[in-house]
């Protein structure tokens, strides 16, 4: 499917004069309101649209920590992507616009595994994908996000002085890492992944290679080894954007093998380029249970304690210090 066909002109529909008269109010309660809306490139295109920010997971993270003043922060993301925005900005309300959106691959991993593979193997550092709880980063050493993963992992193997770290939940993203680092990342747990990453098979890659001749592949490094092997790029969310914003003039076509939303972001953003899904139906259905609908509802109840994302003071307490040192390394 050509993506750029979303930029079409087109008569519009009964839906979209809806969408658009709901844009039009959340506007107008954003203007009246100490708000910010942050969403993940992940999120629908009309949520992105409404946003003050989108970006990936760690340029999210330190957005929440650097440039929001306001009192709420609605958070058009996954439940662990709101709690480290409320971790670091315990003085503000960070808003989850449906508190059901979870993240399935941090449930692979709880705090009490992290203790017991801390005994297990005493003095390697705990390095966690933020795709996890807050109880478990209260356990680690150091977050990371598949941006910056390789360096955050080189940088505490050198600080502990080790050729090895714990690493949690994605296995995928352990296996890249290991390979990129040269240090041996040791699952926590060995099956951890990502739903909608892990299947892409490498089949996917080849007949869409077949169907667009020409198309450089993107793929995320949740993605498993082979399908990441037979990719012209490995990246995260942010890289990948990156990587098609400084294409060379020549390069026209994007096999992209990541969730739908950062793929409509990038056709919006570069209409000169063309994109395809590596294979149909790439959607991460916790990222899209939200809507504009709620986000309009929450904007009208913003003291509803309902969309409160709040992490326990004690928890919190721990967990900030894992994520700040990921955004120092960063
Ligand atoms: P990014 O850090 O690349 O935005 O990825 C987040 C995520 O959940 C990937 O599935
Ligand atoms: Fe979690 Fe995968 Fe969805 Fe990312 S795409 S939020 S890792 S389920």
């Amino acid at each position: 499917m050509f993506y750029n066909d979303i930029n079409c002109g087109t008569k519009l529909d009964d839906g979209l004069l809806k969408d658009n008269e709901i844009i039009a109010e959340i506007n107008s309660l954003k203007k009246q309101n100490d708000v910010t809306i942050l969403a993940h490139y992940y999120q629908s295109i009309e949520i992105q649209g409404i946003a003050d920010y989108v970006g990936d997971s760690l340029g999210l993270s330190k957005i929440a920590k650097e440039k929001t003043n306001s009192k709420y922060i609605i958070f058009a993301g996954v439940d662990f992507m709101a709690e480290t925005a409320s971790i670091l900005n315990q003085d503000k309300h960070v808003l989850l616009p449906n508190p059901e959106s979870c993240c399935p691959m941090a449930a692979y991993l709880t705090a009490e595994m992290v203790r017991e593979y801390k005994r297990k193997y005493p003095g390697l550092p705990v390095v966690t994908y933020v795709n996890s709880t807050a109880e478990v980063k209260a356990e680690s050493d150091v977050c990371c996000t598949s941006s910056n993963a390789v360096n955050v992992v080189k940088s505490i193997a050198k600080e502990f002085d080790v050729n090895s770290v714990l690493f949690g939940p994605d296995s995928n993203l352990a296996d890249y890492v290991e390979q990129q680092s040269n240090i041996k990342c040791i699952k926590m747990p060995e099956d951890g992944h990502c739903y909608v990453h892990s299947q892409i098979s490498v089949d996917d890659l080849k007949r869409s290679r077949e169907l667009i001749k020409d198309g450089l592949v993107l793929v995320h490094p949740e993605c498993v080894r082979e399908v990441r092997e037979l990719a012209d790029f490995v990246g995260s969310t942010a890289h990948m954007y990156n990587r098609v914003k400084n294409s060379k003039i020549e390069e026209k076509k994007f096999i992209i093998g990541t969730e739908d939303g950062l793929m409509k972001r990038m056709a919006e953003d570069f209409p000169d380029k063309q994109f395809y899904p590596i294979r149909e139906k790439l959607i991460c259905y916790n990222m899209k249970k939200h809507t504009l609908e709620l986000i309009k509802y929450v904007l009208e109840n913003l003291d509803d304690p309902m969309f409160e994302v709040k992490v326990p003071a004690e928890i919190a307490e721990k967990a900030i210090f894992p994520i700040v040192k990921m955004l120092e390394i960063s």
